[in-house]
This record gives structure tokens, sequence and C-alpha cells, in this order.
């Protein structure tokens, strides 16, 4: 039970990787409040945690409205006095397509959902963390914000700009014994549309069972020890 007694938020629990992490750190002993716009997939979710004997509690938000993130941390320390994980998990793709078809509406919903939705969320818990003294937070970043990758220019954008967040934000909050990680992810096998890998490659790729192992490491990491970023790739496929 690494996580007994603490608080985790975590955002885009609905599927993918904030759903695996939160199963993870539910195990770990941690009570889980889990955010995104699916309140039928969050239910679900919470059931399934209470299922197997431990605590959760969902708050249907939509990160990239500010007021909403802020009900959420807001909610959460009325809810359980204290918040010591923030797991910045909500993002998405949108579309592949080459940089002409991506509308103005395309652009700013990529960049509020990977970028601006992870600055509210720090935003509003740091004030809370800062009174505590402690806090980890960890934000799921991606290759492709070390490396352009083409057709997904505004994604690609958004996690480079996260990357340059998570590491300014690592440096300003030290101080106050809270920490950032960037998850610098490879391809992971999520429903993250309209990736669309077939079978055959899916099997190669980064389960979200094995990047939820990697968050908790990152949250239980020994008092000697800071990774301001995890790079974590599938052993086989450079993608
Ligand atoms: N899959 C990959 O290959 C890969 C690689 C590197 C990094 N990542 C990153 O890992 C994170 C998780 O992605 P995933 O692969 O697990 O994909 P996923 O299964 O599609 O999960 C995305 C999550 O984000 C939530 N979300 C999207 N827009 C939201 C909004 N406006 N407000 C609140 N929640 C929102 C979704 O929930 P609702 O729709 O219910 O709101 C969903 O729970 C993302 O940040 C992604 O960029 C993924």
């Amino acid at each position: 039970m690494r996580l007994k007694g603490r608080v985790a938020i975590i955002t885009g629990a609905s599927s993918g990787v904030g759903y695996a992490t939160a199963r993870a750190f539910a195990r770990e002993g941690a009570t889980v409040i889990v955010a995104a716009r699916r309140r039928d997939r969050l239910d679900h979710l919470v059931a399934e945690i209470a299922g197997e004997g431990h605590q959760g509690f969902s708050i249907p938000t939509d990160i990239t409205d500010p007021a909403q993130v802020q009900r959420l941390i807001d909610q959460t320390v009325s809810l359980l006095g204290r918040i010591d994980i923030l797991v910045n998990c909500a993002g998405g793709v949108l579309k592949i397509s080459p940089i002409e078809q991506f509308t103005d509406s395309d652009w700013r919903t990529i960049i509020d959902t990977n970028l601006s939705g992870t600055f509210f969320a720090t935003r509003s818990v740091v004030p809370y963390m800062k009174r505590q003294r402690s806090g980890t937070i960890v934000n799921l970043g991606s290759r492709v914000g070390r490396v352009g990758i083409a057709n997904i220019t505004p994604f690609s954008a958004a996690k480079f700009a996260l990357a340059g967040l998570s590491q300014a934000l690592a440096q300003e909050l030290r101080p106050h014994n809270i920490y950032v990680t960037n998850i610098v992810a490879g391809m992971i096998n999520s429903d993250l549309g309209p990736l669309n890998p077939d079978e055959s490659l899916r099997r190669r790729l980064i389960t979200t069972d094995d990047i939820a192992q990697a968050i908790l490491w990152v949250c239980t990491l020994p008092p000697s020890l800071r990774v301001d970023e995890l790079p974590v790739m599938p052993r086989q496929v450079d993608l």
C-alpha cells in the first residue's frame, strides 16, 4: 500500500492512461478523485474501485474550463482535506491532417485540452500544495513533444509547450517541496482517437497499465530522488 492515506486527482480518467492510473493508485491505498467529461465512464470506474474495496469519487470536469477546474480542486479539498498528487492525463489529438485543414477552433481545442487544462489544474492545486508543503504533479507529455511529427502539428506543438511548462514549474515549485514530472511517452495502446493502430502494432505498444506503473513510480520516489522528465518508449517500436 504505497499510497495509503494519499489523495490523488487524476484528469482524463474516463479512459486509457488516466483510467489505468486511477485503478493502480486505488490499489495502492490512495483515495482517487477522477475527472473527465464522460460521467458514465467515471461512475463505472468509481464502482470498479469500490468493488475492490478502495475509495474513489468522480467529479465530472471539462478541463478546458478554468471555473470547472477550480471547482474540481476546491471540492476535493472540502471532501478530503488535502491533495497530494495531481496527474494531468486529459488530452487528445483530435485529427490527423495537413496544417491547412486545421480550423481555428481545432487549434484552440487541441491547445486548450493538452496545455491550458494542465495549466488551469496546476494553478488551482498549487496554493493547497504550498500550504501542505508537499505535492507531486505528473504531466502526460509525449515523444511528439520532443520530436515534431507531421500532420498532428497542433498536438505536437501543445506537447512541446507542455514540456516547457513542466520544466519551468519543476524549478519554481521545488523549493516548496512540490515535484513536477513530465512523462515523455511513446505510443500507448489506448483509444487516443484518431490514432488507430492495427492489431499487430497495438500488441507492441506501451500498455496503459505499464504507463500507470511508471506514474506510480514517480509518485513513490524515495526522498533523495527527483525525476523532472521520464522518457518511456515501447521496447521494439520507435513511435
Ligand atoms: N496514446 C498515446 O500514444 C499517447 C502517447 C503519449 C502521450 N499520451 C497522452 O496521454 C494522455 C492520456 O491519453 P490516452 O492515450 O489515455 O487517451 P484517451 O484514452 O483518449 O484518454 C484521453 C482522456 O482525456 C479526457 N479528455 C479529453 N478532453 C477533455 C476535456 N476537455 N476535459 C476533460 N477531460 C478530457 C478524455 O475523457 P472525456 O472524453 O470523458 O472528457 C479521456 O479520459 C493524453 O494527454 C495523451 O496526449 C498518449
